[in-house]
């Protein structure tokens, strides 16, 4: 009996691990991973070696005016460790089959892409992804989109971007989890977690690369690519943090950034990338530079040519050279000259190589290659719905008076604005392989919800913008917009009679994709165009008005914060939008999104966030007091504070209560607050935890995000929410630079946003 037993659990664990094998579990490794690259670097030539340092673009997306040339002779010859912007089991293998049937030593090449929110099915742009405050939706969409990657043939993500910005005319803020360090840690790490899984050889997880390290989010004037000049502490306090939590994550490679650092462009910033990232961060995996990064250093004037560019590039930390050729053109001749030694190109090349072996390729180099995964894989029913799902959580309701919304599903809608038929935009920017023919608009969405119970009455009212230089731009890459040639008048006119014959007004407006992302800064934050004039006008018909927002960043929206009914920040939500964005104003979804970056009045006011300093001059409301800290024009105050967000019900907060009035640095103080549902529907609130101390060694900002939990509450329920304070959560870099927290007066707060909040005080022994 036991015999059979016995026999029948070794039957059993043997399917198993067939099983999974098919499925893609890791298959034993050849040998244990020092041993074997260090074989494997032993028949390496120099040139080999530099080979591997080498990352090229093959594909149609280019981020810069380099394009790499003459691929495939290169990879036969070994010349190429990496290639990125390729994707498809077939592309995929035609190209790896080069490295491994071509070359010498076969080594395999890594597949990286640009995977930022979802590869085939796309999910909320990252700002958007963020205002869920929801980390499993956000390490689920991670997931996914690694699964999609890794069926497509790829085992290697640019992404999560963790840049920290406090700055909305910065394109990229769209990537960002916005401006909070705490909560952008926690979203990087889910990040991480999600694309990497436990078991990075598994054939469906990728490797993460953490960007752009760093403070790339921080450019002077919202520019994009221009300098960051910032105090240490600022860096480790806020800016780098991250960063860091995605490395501590398990994060297996990182990106250098484009821009200067106080003098120092990132890319030959030894400091940053070898001191803070290696030695400090323990950080042992690859580091590869940003697209032409290292010819950049010549103009960013710290080298003279691309020669030198090379010798400081190594020299400061980074592995791979993405798209500029400027190791392997250089480097051969650097060693001649003894300016670089090949110990150097050797550490570099080794932890190429081990991120190879980590993904299992010198076991496998095919693994990513499986057609038939590949088919059952890509945008399945359960990824579309769970981007759909995803997609709803991340909207913000701004704004909703007189029960505009949720919107009945009767009598009729005058669907009206530029973004509404739209299927392009609904995927944003940075859309990796998505398909925009198969994005759900908003109109496709409401007709779906609605079928036949509401007429809509649709006008597009207006243009995006009626630049046409600039529509010529955005469609040159990846845009597809087209403009009215009929006037204004007239496209607003024919709005204006559609809104008169409806019941309501939906004016679906806003940014178009392209004008958010990469090279996409703006020096305004309005909503471009004539669509301030439509809005104005359909506000005359007396209708009620409700704004669906797409943004890739907060926008200074004053007048539409005053007139109209509603307002709902969608931001680009990806393959689903659509039907989504209906979910939430028919009701069949309580918004639940909280923005992460603040809304500020107007652009005069930026960077303006939440957990700034309080200065000597504080302006408590003083209306006649001149030397206040403060504008003449406008309040200091945003339109809408970090953490804000509505819902189709009401929480209420009790003041929060305390363990103990007194802790000492190794206590636990705990914070307790009871929230009730007022309303008649079930809502998620996002409890946040704000925490500010007094006075130290160096000044502190007026508040500090130091927990949040999201949760559900049925319609009349009450719950205690307890949030749990250690030492750690009270530390801070001290005017020696060193990390603790001092003695004192702190006070905590708890409430539903950074403004709107109860608050209590306690002691630090
Ligand atoms: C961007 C990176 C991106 C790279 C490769 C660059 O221009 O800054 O975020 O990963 O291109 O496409």
């Amino acid at each position: 009996m036991k015999q059979t037993l016995i026999i029948f659990i070794i039957l059993i664990s043997f399917c198993t691990s067939f099983a999974q094998k098919k499925k893609g579990a890791a298959p034993a490794q050849p040998k244990d991973m020092n041993t074997f690259v260090n074989q494997l670097m032993g028949q390496m030539t120099l040139e080999e070696k530099i080979g591997q340092l080498n990352l090229v673009s093959v594909g149609f997306d280019v981020t810069g005016p380099i394009v790499s040339k003459n691929v495939e002779e290169k990879i036969q010859k070994g010349l190429v460790g990496g290639v990125f912007n390729t994707f498809t089991p077939v592309a995929v293998r035609k190209l790896q089959q080069m490295a491994v049937e071509k070359t010498r030593l076969k080594i395999p090449l890594l597949f990286g892409y640009d995977v930022i929110h979802g590869h085939r099915t796309i999910f909320p742009i990252p700002l958007g992804l963020s205002a869920s405050w929801d980390l499993q939706a956000i390490e689920r969409s991670a997931r996914i989109a690694g699964d999609e990657a890794s069926a497509d043939g790829l085992n290697w993500v640019y992404s999560p971007m963790v840049d920290i910005s406090r700055d909305p005319r910065w394109g990229r803020i769209a990537e960002s989890a916005g401006e909070d360090p705490f909560y952008g840690a926690r979203v990087a790490e889910a990040m991480v977690r999600g694309y990497q899984g436990n078991d990075l050889t598994l054939a469906n997880t990728v490797m993460a690369c953490v960007k752009h390290f760093a403070l790339y989010g921080a450019a002077q004037a919202g520019r994009d690519y221009h300098t960051v000049d910032m105090s240490e502490r600022t860096m480790r306090q806020e800016y780098l943090v991250p960063y860091k939590a995605a490395i501590d994550a398990g994060s297996g490679s990182v990106m250098s950034s484009f821009n200067d650092i106080n003098g120092i462009p990132a890319a030959a910033n030894q400091w940053l990338l070898t001191d803070v990232l290696r030695k400090q961060w323990g950080f042992t995996g690859l580091v590869a530079t940003d697209y032409t990064a290292l010819n950049e250093l010549v103009p960013h004037g710290i080298a003279a040519d691309e020669k030198e560019a090379a010798e400081l590039a190594l020299k400061a930390g980074n592995d791979m050279d993405m798209v500029g050729e400027v190791f392997l053109n250089n480097l051969p001749q650097l060693v001649k000259e003894g300016k670089v030694t090949e110990s150097q190109i050797n550490d570099a090349c080794k932890r190429v190589l081990e991120a190879k072996f980590k993904l299992g390729l010198f076991d496998d180099p095919y693994r990513y290659v499986d057609n038939q995964r590949a088919s059952q894989t890509l945008m399945k029913k359960e990824y579309r719905d769970a981007a759909r799902d995803i997609a709803r959580r991340s909207m913000v309701l701004l704004k909703n008076t007189n029960n505009a919304l949720p919107l009945k599903k009767t009598g009729s809608i005058a669907l009206v604005g530029p973004l509404a038929k739209s299927q392009r935009d609904m995927i944003g920017n940075w859309s990796g392989a998505g398909d925009w023919k198969k994005a759900v608009s908003v109109e496709q969405g409401i007709r779906n919800a609605v079928g036949n119970s509401v007429k809509i009455n649709y006008a597009k009212g207006a243009n995006i913008t009626d630049d046409e230089v600039l529509v010529k731009r955005l469609n040159a890459h990846g845009g597809d917009l087209d403009i009215d040639t009929r006037s204004s008048e007239q496209m607003i006119q024919e709005a204006v009679d559609v809104a008169k014959g409806s019941d309501v007004v939906v004016a679906v407006v806003g940014e178009s994709q392209g004008m958010t992302g990469e090279a996409a800064s703006r020096a305004e934050l309005n909503i471009p165009g004539k669509q301030l004039d439509l809005l104005k006008a359909l506000k005359q018909t007396g209708k009620p008005l409700v704004i669906v927002l797409m943004s890739g960043r907060p926008l200074a929206i004053s007048w539409e914060d005053e007139n109209a009914d509603a307002i709902l920040e969608t931001w680009f939500a990806g393959t689903e939008a659509g039907n989504a964005i209906a979910d939430v104003l028919f009701g069949a979804y309580n918004p639940s999104g909280k923005i992460t970056a603040t809304f500020p009045r107007e652009v005069g006011q930026v960077p303006i966030y939440y957990s700034m300093k309080n200065t000597g001059r504080p302006y408590g409301g003083e209306m006649l007091d001149k030397y206040k800290s403060r504008y003449l024009d406008v309040p200091n105050d945003p339109l809408y504070p970090f953490g804000f967000g509505l819902s189709y019900t009401t929480f209420e907060y009790s003041e929060p209560k305390l363990n103990s009035s007194e802790i000492s640095t190794s206590d636990k103080l705990t914070v307790t607050c009871t929230v009730t549902n007022k309303g008649s529907v079930d809502g998620e609130e996002v409890v946040q935890l704000y925490v500010r101390d007094i006075s130290g060694s160096v000044t502190r900002p007026v508040k500090e995000l130091k927990g949040f939990q999201k949760i559900l509450l049925k319609a009349g329920e009450s719950r205690d929410v307890t949030f749990t304070l250690t030492n750690s959560d009270l530390s801070f870099y001290r005017k020696d630079m060193s990390f603790g927290s001092e003695p004192g007066k702190f006070t905590v707060f708890v409430g539903g946003n950074s403004r709107d909040v109860k608050h209590a005080d306690f002691n630090l022994k």
